[in-house]
């Protein structure tokens, strides 16, 4: 829909949109969380193969239940691994390796059963030089060990390997091969395991035995998440409030006609940040030889009240004083606090005016420097003669880089007036860094 949308009104301004959509991707993965989740298998004497094929199918079912897990607000990246142990350590599947959960399964089902001593100190050690090689320290680590709780006598404390894991960040959830009793042999099994696994016992420690294992286990693994989701994509994820001023040129050049086209393509983008996102404040200032300050940033109106100003803007129908409308929209931003993303959206559609006693170079640099992101929709037919200094101007006031502020269209017609893909990706484009990108 996109392509056809683009092809049939306007071929060039589709191929900025384009690359705009496949540069956004690539700065989306920014938001994305990785899961990186490692099974650990007990293959040691005292499990024999019955126990140890258990375990397999227990990874095999939760690893498919794993492909459900979902984050409102978050992409996830999931990665698993695959590591055995017994007195040594075998790495069955790692994270660097992963390509799809069919490549990952088969690797499982081949693994075969080594049986000596137990020695899970060794597994998570190792375990934790893989996530500290192949994962970054940002992301979600989490560690599935699977153990009978009986180490080998000779075997290191497990349990200060798993301090040191942690340290790393890495959650430990313990799976208890047998079921959790309360006999008195299998008490101090029960104590063990329970400081191996991260804080509280009760959602790390759980047992094979379980029915419900699967379920408990994902419900733990979704509760947790958002969480550490946020800690995991730091302040880049962290949403800030947006305050957002559309500056419209409303000169001769634009014509009544053309003035109604830009009406309806302000109040669709305005429709869809409202939808998109809750704490955004938007101002409208309409500039020809003078600008007028349709809808100030301080004046809390409803989505509905902002559109019908725009709907009721006049038509100015005089010269383009482009440099002292970007001041006067540089003064709306005044009372924003700090910490508020301020954007402005300029749409022209001629040159600025040499009569304006503000020059648009200084007041967008000023702008800039004021930490407003420039956005610019500029309007005029490629054949035109003035074409390339239109453009190096719209490059003036836009902020940098160019390619992701400045969009540029042969006419007004060409301009989306009803929610449809560019309009939702120029959102995107606005919101991108600054938060959730539900709707990319
Ligand atoms: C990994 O496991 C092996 C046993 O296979 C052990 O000798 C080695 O010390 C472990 N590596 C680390 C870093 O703990
Ligand atoms: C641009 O101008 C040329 C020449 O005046 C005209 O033929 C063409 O239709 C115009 N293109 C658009 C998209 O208005």
């Amino acid at each position: 829909m996109f392509f056809i949308w683009a092809s049939a009104s306007a071929p060039s301004f589709v191929s900025s949109w384009y690359r705009m959509l496949l540069l956004s991707f690539a700065s989306c993965l920014a938001l994305i969380c990785p899961v990186e989740i490692m099974f650990i298998v007990d293959s040691s004497e005292k499990v024999k193969s019955l126990l140890f094929e258990r375990q397999k199918q227990f990874i095999m079912r939760f690893s498919t239940k794993l492909t459900q897990l979902h984050l409102t607000g978050w992409r996830l990246r999931l990665r698993l691994a695959a590591l055995q142990y017994s007195s040594t350590v075998s790495v069955e599947h790692n994270f660097r390796d992963w390509q799809d959960l069919d490549v990952f399964q088969s690797r499982v089902t081949a693994m075969t059963f080594i049986g000596h001593g137990s020695y899970s100190v060794y597994a998570i050690t190792n375990a934790t030089q893989v996530f500290r090689r192949e994962t970054s320290s940002s992301s979600l680590r989490v560690v599935l060990l699977m153990t009978d709780g009986t180490d080998h006598p000779r075997s290191p404390s497990a349990v200060m390997a798993a301090a040191e894991a942690k340290q790393h960040n890495i959650r430990i959830f313990t799976i208890m091969l047998s079921g959790l009793s309360s006999d008195p042999v299998s008490l101090p099994i029960g104590a063990k395991l329970r400081s191996i696994a991260s804080p509280p016992p009760q959602q790390h420690v759980f047992s094979l035995t379980d029915s419900h294992l699967d379920d408990r286990l994902f419900n733990e693994l979704v509760s947790h998440d958002g969480q550490t989701c946020n800690r995991c994509c730091g302040l880049k994820c962290k949403e800030s409030p947006l305050e957002l001023v559309f500056v419209i040129d409303s000169s001769e050049s634009v014509g009544p006609g053309n003035f109604e086209l830009v009406k309806d393509f302000v109040n669709a983008l305005i429709d869809q940040l409202s939808v998109s996102r809750t704490a955004s404040r938007i101002g409208v200032l309409l500039y020809s030889h003078v600008d007028m300050v349709v809808v100030s940033l301080q004046q809390q109106s409803s989505q509905d009240d902002i559109k019908a100003a725009v709907r009721k803007m006049p038509y100015l129908g005089e010269g383009t004083f482009t440099g002292s409308a970007i001041h006067r929209a540089k003064q709306l931003f005044h009372a924003s606090g700090p910490g508020v993303r301020k954007v402005a959206v300029v749409l022209t559609d001629g040159q600025a005016d040499p009569r304006d006693v503000m020059q648009f170079e200084e007041t967008a640099t000023e702008a800039h420097a004021k930490g407003i992101e420039m956005f610019v929709i500029g309007v005029m037919n490629k054949t035109d003669p003035l074409y390339k200094d239109f453009q190096a101007e719209m490059n003036v006031i836009a902020s940098d880089p160019n390619e992701e502020h400045v969009y540029l269209i042969d006419e007004f017609s060409a301009l989306p007036s009803k929610k449809n893909n560019v309009i939702i990706f120029l959102t995107g484009i606005m919101l991108l860094t600054v938060g959730r990108l539900g709707m990319l």
